[in-house]
């Protein structure tokens, strides 16, 4: 088996934690470089590679040294989200291929670089989409693909994630999401949901989303976690935070399907992507993990419908996803329930085979760009704002010409 050589940049809680899984799961793979802004970061990371192989990797604080490593494959882009995009084009045009971890984007224009670096180096980039790998969002993707919901009409999805110690510990942490908070309000983490919606719905495959409009309430629940915590007089009891409590933004596909996001990480609330997807022969709903499919119930039934909550796993035995079905075979590991293993392995496989990655730059262009958008939107009052394409007319095809033996 080729062994692949990777290195990492950004080495706090997620980095950190990818490295481990690599170290701990994938024989073959050799992280041969560790950074971090913070020293401490990047030697407690090159301790790590040093305790399980025995040898150390460079380690440094400027991730110029990682992109010039001679021999280097890929390179893992898990630090904050500001700079995801300008560190994934160098390492492109460095002849390396980036996996980046999620987050949202700052402009179109340097979506547009990553886009165009792609297209004139060819190297390949992966968006670390992690939630295209779980369990139920791959069980439903394959209930779609083979048309039990019929023609989809609408889904939702959220990042609902109480972040509120996250956020107000941030100074102290040193974590990016507090200055995120205190400057920006919009849709800031898209890709959770998006991502498997995205794929369900065929977006960069024949659909595309074509315009959203945006929302954010009031900002009102880090204010109220910091009096409790920091005290009345603490310097973030009374802050104005910019970002609002729960941002609602409806995305319009080209052939008119609608997508609800909704982040929601600063109230009380239990975790959730809240996915739910409409077709025009059934749905199914995450919170309540249920599936309904039309005419298979009564129709007085559809009244008394919480008879039928949690049924989604009747469905697992015939539906299961292939990709999953071997997963359990196999033993299932790595963070997150197992979606962090699929989704790095699908990265490193596509690297020792020399191919297209399962997400790629268009996806990632397409799904970071609605955190620059619903900025826009929001900004305008909730005006309809207009998604770019960033395949230029690549998403449907238009000659399909069957190639000739
Ligand atoms: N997919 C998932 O389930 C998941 C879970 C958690 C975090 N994440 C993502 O992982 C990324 C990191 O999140 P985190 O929670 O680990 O944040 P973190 O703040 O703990 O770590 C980020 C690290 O990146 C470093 N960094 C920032 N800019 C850098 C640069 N230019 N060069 C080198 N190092 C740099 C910081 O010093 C910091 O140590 C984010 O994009 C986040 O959204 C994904």
């Amino acid at each position: 088996m080729k062994t692949i050589t990777t290195a990492f940049i950004g080495v706090g809680g997620r980095g950190y934690g990818l490295l481990q899984g690599v170290l701990e799961m994938m024989e073959d793979v050799r992280v041969i470089g560790v950074c971090d802004l913070f020293g401490d970061r990047a030697a407690k990371a090159a301790d790590a590679v040093e305790e399980k192989t025995g040898i150390r990797p460079l380690e440094t604080t400027d991730y110029h040294e990682i992109l010039a490593l001679s021999g280097l494959d890929c390179v893992m882009i898990t630090n904050s989200w500001e700079s995801h995009i300008p560190i994934a084009i160098e390492a492109m045009k460095a002849g390396i291929r980036p996996g980046v971890e999620v987050g949202a984007a700052y402009s179109i224009e340097q979506l547009w670089n990553l886009v165009h670096t792609y297209e004139e180096t060819k190297v390949p980039c992966m968006l670390l989409e992690n939630c295209c790998y779980d369990r139920n969002e791959m069980m439903i993707m394959n209930m779609i693909d083979q048309g039990v919901f019929g023609e989809l009409v609408h889904c939702e999805g959220g990042y609902r994630h109480d972040l509120r110690d996250e956020i107000s510990h941030g100074r102290e942490n040193r974590h990016y999401r507090n200055a995120n908070y205190r400057h920006r309000n919009t849709e800031n983490y898209p890709t959770h949901e998006l991502g498997p919606i995205a794929q369900m719905l065929r977006i960069g495959h024949g659909n595309r989303m074509v315009k959203l409009v945006s929302q954010s309430s009031c900002a009102r629940g880090l204010n109220e976690y910091n009096r409790k915590d920091q005290g009345k007089d603490g310097d973030q009891a009374e802050y104005r935070f910019v970002q609002g409590d729960v941002t609602t933004t409806i995305i319009t596909c080209a052939h008119g399907e609608t997508i609800t996001l909704t982040l929601d990480t600063t109230l009380p609330r239990f975790y959730s992507r809240g996915l739910v997807i409409q077709g025009t022969k059934g749905m199914y709903e995450e919170d309540n993990h249920s599936i309904w499919l039309d005419g298979l119930y009564e129709e007085s039934e559809t009244f008394r419908w919480r008879k039928h909550w949690g049924n989604a796993d009747d469905y697992r035995e015939k539906y299961e996803h292939p990709v999953w079905k071997s997963f359990l075979n196999e033993g299932v590991r790595g963070g997150h329930g197992g979606m962090d293993y699929l989704v790095d392995r699908a990265f490193f496989d596509s690297v020792r085979d020399q191919t297209d990655p399962p997400i790629d730059v268009y996806d990632m262009a397409s799904w970071m760009s609605i955190g620059v958008l619903a900025e826009q939107s929001i900004l305008q009052g909730g005006a309809p704002v207009m998604i770019p394409d960033f395949t230029n007319g690549k998403w449907f095809q238009p000659y399909n010409i069957p190639k000739e033996d």
